[in-house]
């Protein structure tokens, strides 16, 4: 067995201070609406999180995120947020807030909330402001109203697209247009605004004097933007560099907007964090993560892998690397409220790859549009690599990001029908997409369908199918060999193993098989095959399938204890 690489240690990993909170957390994203329901209304609420303080510490979290809950009309699962400073009342109310915060700190859990600054809901108080004052108003400079082209502007003016499909412009009734790169119901806020800057520090103070620890910047490549004319068509847009001077993403001048957060950030005592959700360039990622903007940036590369070692590798080298050049920690997810579960991705075959050599992000999406029939899902294999996977990047240096359910093992629903589904991207897509509502069905909680599974007394607002209650928490809660009891068991051991932000890749002789070790010696073992390999060990802390005779099972993974040799 030989060492082959020794990472560089992280810049603070050399001092003597100890590390801030969220380097090596794991957080726990939230989907609100669909986690528990308190008031029997069909929809989730603060409340309802509150319920289920206990279920999350003894999961052994160190942090939630909770997606928007603030009021909104739901255009897009509450990215389209109407009072970024309120509770949607369906949700609860400042003072459940409050209580919640209280559950979940005095339990020792951080509390990390989802900010959407790139667009409001078109039912903020500042977009039916800009309608009615009209063209040239300083309520329309917040937003980004354009005249249109052709005769009496009626055409938009651009033919450029919003990313839930469809055009990116739409007409208000005295002929301008406004810009929303997502839904009609988001309208993009204006960032040379000064209004709009003072407004959201504002918010950054309210959220941090209520006590929240962080938060997770949605979209936070796409903020500023340069629309001087005259502006590019589609085409033309597409032939530009994402070299910081795009027109509307990624651009050098987005972090000057950071750099104040930053200052926000820095005024409390620990300091408030944040991660940017920034689909940019991999040599880009580092700006946003840097100490003097956001200070940690999501990377979805294990998300985008197939189950196959070569991939992983790479990906955790790449970001180690990256990590290593912002002085941030690295960030590992493998689902999220945007994506195919992945018990569901890895139990389809491998998906077709895009032009640019990466699996879709919408892996699943034949599945899902057969209704998933087609191709056949092998559950199974799904949960097993599942598994394996989460307690290779649990073993990781940095932060492990996980989505609510995914400690169930929880498979995505593709039989939603069409009344049902919520998502704009049907509705924008024709039908083509049919969205992401499927891993944001409500959460099963008790093994019979009674009470939503135990969701709440009014139902459950995506339906829920029958086989739900297998993956339930009562149903996993005191079986020692599921999904939940493994989570369970790998981030209790994961606080008293964790180390320094390191890792050595250790040669294993088997292209699939991995291995690593940490500063004290603690090691991670995946073997991505089918064959069963020896391992050499001094002993096993935890497994996701049983080692006999020192072999590892093919497609899974094991922790072991400090080698004495
Ligand atoms: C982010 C969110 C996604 C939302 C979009 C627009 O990508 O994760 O759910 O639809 O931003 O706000």
């Amino acid at each position: 067995m030989s060492v082959i690489e020794q990472s560089n240690a992280p810049v603070a990993d050399q001092s003597t201070e100890p590390s801030p909170w969220w380097r090596q957390a794991v957080v726990y994203q939230i989907y609100p609406r669909s986690f528990a329901d308190a008031n029997g209304d069909g929809l989730g609420d603060l409340p309802g999180i509150t319920s289920r303080a206990d279920y999350l510490e003894e999961l052994g979290i160190d942090a939630v995120w909770l997606s928007p809950f603030y009021p909104s009309e739901l255009a897009d699962g509450g990215y389209d947020v109407a009072d970024y400073r309120n509770v949607d009342p369906r949700l609860g109310t400042l003072e459940d807030f409050d209580e919640m915060l209280d559950a979940l700190h005095s339990r020792g859990i951080k509390v990390v909330v989802d900010i959407v600054p790139n667009h409001t809901s078109d039912q903020h108080v500042w977009f039916q402001e800009a309608l009615t004052a009209g063209r040239g108003s300083p309520a329309r400079e917040r937003y980004i109203f354009r005249e249109g082209k052709g005769e009496d502007g009626a055409q938009a003016p651009t033919d450029w697209e919003s990313m839930f499909g469809g055009p990116a412009w739409t007409q208000v009734a005295d002929g301008q247009w406004y810009l929303h790169t997502f839904a009609v119901e988001q309208p993009d806020l204006n960032w040379a605004s000064r209004d709009v800057r003072d407004d959201f520090l504002r918010t950054l103070r309210f959220w941090s004097d209520r006590g929240v620890d962080g938060f997770r910047v949605d979209v936070a490549h796409a903020l500023t933007k340069d629309l001087t004319e005259p502006l590019p068509s589609r085409v033309d847009l597409e032939k530009l560099p994402f070299d910081g001077n795009h027109p509307l993403v990624d651009r050098d001048d987005v972090q000057e907007v950071y750099a104040e957060w930053r200052k926000v950030f820095n005024s409390y005592d620990p300091p408030r964090t944040a991660v940017a959700e920034a689909w940019v360039d991999k040599a880009r990622v580092p700006r946003y993560a840097s100490p003097e903007g956001l200070g940690q940036a999501f990377n979805f590369d294990l998300l985008e892998a197939d189950f196959d070692a070569g991939q992983f590798e790479t990906v955790v080298r790449e970001n180690m690397e990256l990590a290593r050049v912002s002085g941030s920690s690295s960030t590992w997810v493998l689902s999220n409220h945007d994506v195919t579960r992945h018990a569901t991705r890895y139990g389809l075959p491998h998906p077709v790859r895009e032009p640019n050599g990466h699996p879709s992000v919408k892996h699943g999406l034949d599945w899902i549009l057969s209704g998933g029939v087609t191709p056949e899902l092998d559950r199974v294999t799904g949960e097993r690599r599942a598994r394996a996977a989460t307690l290779f990047m649990l073993g990781l240096p940095g932060s492990s990001y996980l989505y609510q359910g995914e400690e169930l093992g929880l498979h995505e629903v593709a039989t939603i029908s069409a009344t049902d589904r919520q998502d704009p991207t049907f509705f924008r897509s024709g039908g083509v997409d049919l969205g992401r509502d499927g891993c944001r069905v409500p959460l099963p909680w008790a093994a019979s369908p009674e009470s939503a599974f135990g969701f709440g007394e009014g139902g459950s607002h995506l339906p829920q199918p029958d086989w739900f209650g297998r993956y339930a928490v009562a149903t996993e809660e005191d079986n020692p060999d599921s999904s939940l009891s493994l989570y369970r068991r790998a981030l209790q051991l994961r606080r008293t193993l964790q180390t320094g932000e390191q890792l050595e890749w250790i040669d294993t002789g088997h292209a699939d098989v991995l291995r690593f070790r940490r500063p004290n010696g603690w090691e991670v073992v995946t073997n991505f095959g089918t064959d069963p390999r020896l391992i050499e060990s001094d002993g096993v802390l935890i497994a996701t399938n049983e080692m006999t005779d020192g072999m590892l099972p093919g497609e899974s993974t094991v922790w072991l204890a400090p080698r004495h040799s």
